[in-house]
């Protein structure tokens, strides 16, 4: 196992009622608070009128900007930083789920930016200090709550960068699987994809002597695929949701990948494809990332072999590495599939023809892949795989 320090200050709130934890939370920061949401799922579930009322009982000065955007885009950001910059904002608290949490750190920190926060995020630059934010997570999916990232579109250049630092961990997340009830079908298949392929994203490293962690990710795989079905017939069903979000939160938060880094492939092109065709991320992971599986599995077929026969049912007796490998990432796909997942980039109406600003925008921090480099011709082999 390999040295690693694993550093996360984010106070972890879960659990049905954990609201109730808000204003001790919120307490301290100031009075002036500005509310980040989306499209209207928490005006229609009762959350808004839940959140601002407590915040409203506490005297603060209340501040809302709606409409961040699934793909968060830089126009929302540069309105949330106004806000902030012209009402003395002390602190952000984002309602939803990872679009709207990821566009709150990014307006946390270009309140503190004297210049264009996306320049920070272009340059991946370092920072000193941002805004203090919460999250209350609406939907289990990116981890966002619990982790030091974000994910913004330059609406412009239709580039999606993801940026890190640790300024913007979140001071404390709530996390209540009872707001993510309303979630629908579709987001809730998005969801489960995110969450597994953060998890396989890491799970596919060069580091030795993990088998700890790896029996952590495959146990969290192997009941994420026993509770999708389950909770996908019964989308109100607040155990499963719970099983989930917990999980969400697990996949992204560092845990996973203390001793070794992942490899992250398909997230990098997934961006890329989503910066210029707006679709959703996890969609795009559905499609691509099993391609990536499928390229890569000849390097390593002991790795891919492993992952079919502990967690994707595979029988190995009488097959080779590659031949039980390959059944895994088989049997990955059609699980996808059977929730509902795309599977092609067809499905979306993509053609080959944007291919070359695809395979440019993922090598925009040149090349990348640490259980198997890529460069551009191999994101473009990945893209052709995936029409
Ligand atoms: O906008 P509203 O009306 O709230 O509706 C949203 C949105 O349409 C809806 N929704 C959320 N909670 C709901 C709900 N609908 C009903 N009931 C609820 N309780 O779901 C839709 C999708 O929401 P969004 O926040 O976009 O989804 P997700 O959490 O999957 O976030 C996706 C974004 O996060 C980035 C992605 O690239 C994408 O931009 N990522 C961020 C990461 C990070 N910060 O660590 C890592 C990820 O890999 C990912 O890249
Ligand atoms: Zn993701």
């Amino acid at each position: 196992m390999n040295r690693f320090i694993q550093y996360n200050p984010v106070k972890w709130i879960f659990g049905k009622g954990s609201m109730k934890r808000l204003e001790a939370e919120v307490a301290g920061y100031g009075k002036n608070i500005l509310v980040v949401y989306g499209g209207g799922s928490i005006k229609k579930n009762g959350l808004h009128d839940e959140v601002t009322g407590k915040l409203n009982a506490m005297e603060a000065r209340v501040f809302e900007l709606p409409g961040v955007e699934p793909n968060p885009r830089l126009s929302t950001v540069h309105k949330g930083v106004e806000i902030c910059r012209k009402e003395n904002i002390d602190f952000v608290l984002a309602v939803g789920g990872g679009s709207v949490i990821d566009c709150a750190k990014a307006i946390a920190a270009g309140a503190k930016y004297n210049g264009d926060v996306w320049d920070l995020i272009l340059r991946g630059e370092s920072i000193e200090e941002a805004l203090p934010i919460g999250t209350v997570l609406t939907l289990a999916a990116t981890g966002s709550e619990m982790n030091a990232g974000l994910v913004i579109t330059n609406e412009e250049t239709n580039e999606k960068i993801s940026w890190h630092s640790q300024h913007l961990f979140p001071k404390f997340s709530i996390c209540d699987p009872a707001y993510s009830v309303t979630v629908p079908h579709d987001q809730t298949v998005f969801g489960i994809v995110d969450i597994m392929c953060h998890i396989l994203e890491q799970y596919f490293h060069n580091g030795e002597k993990a088998d700890l962690q790896d029996s952590f990710s495959e146990i969290t795989l192997k009941k994420i695929i026993e509770t999708a079905p389950l909770l996908l017939k019964d989308l109100e069903n607040e155990d499963h949701r719970a099983k989930v979000m917990y999980a969400g939160t697990i996949a992204l938060n560092g845990t996973l990948q203390s001793g070794y880094r992942g490899d992250w492939t398909a997230h990098i092109i997934e961006h890329a494809v989503s910066g210029v065709y707006d679709i959703p991320h996890a969609g795009g992971l559905a499609i691509l990332f099993p391609n990536w599986m499928e390229y890569t599995l000849e390097a390593h077929p002991a790795r891919f072999k492993q992952l079919a026969v502990r967690v994707l049912g595979v029988d190995d007796a009488g097959k080779s590495d590659v031949e039980a490998g390959f059944e895994g990432i088989r049997a990955l796909r059609q699980f996808w599939t059977s929730l509902g997942a795309p599977a092609r980039l067809a499905d979306y109406g993509i053609d080959s023809s944007r291919f070359g600003e695809i395979a440019d925008q993922a090598m925009l921090r040149g090349e990348f892949g640490r259980f198997y480099p890529m460069n551009r011709n191999r994101v473009l082999d990945i893209l052709q795989a995936s029409l």
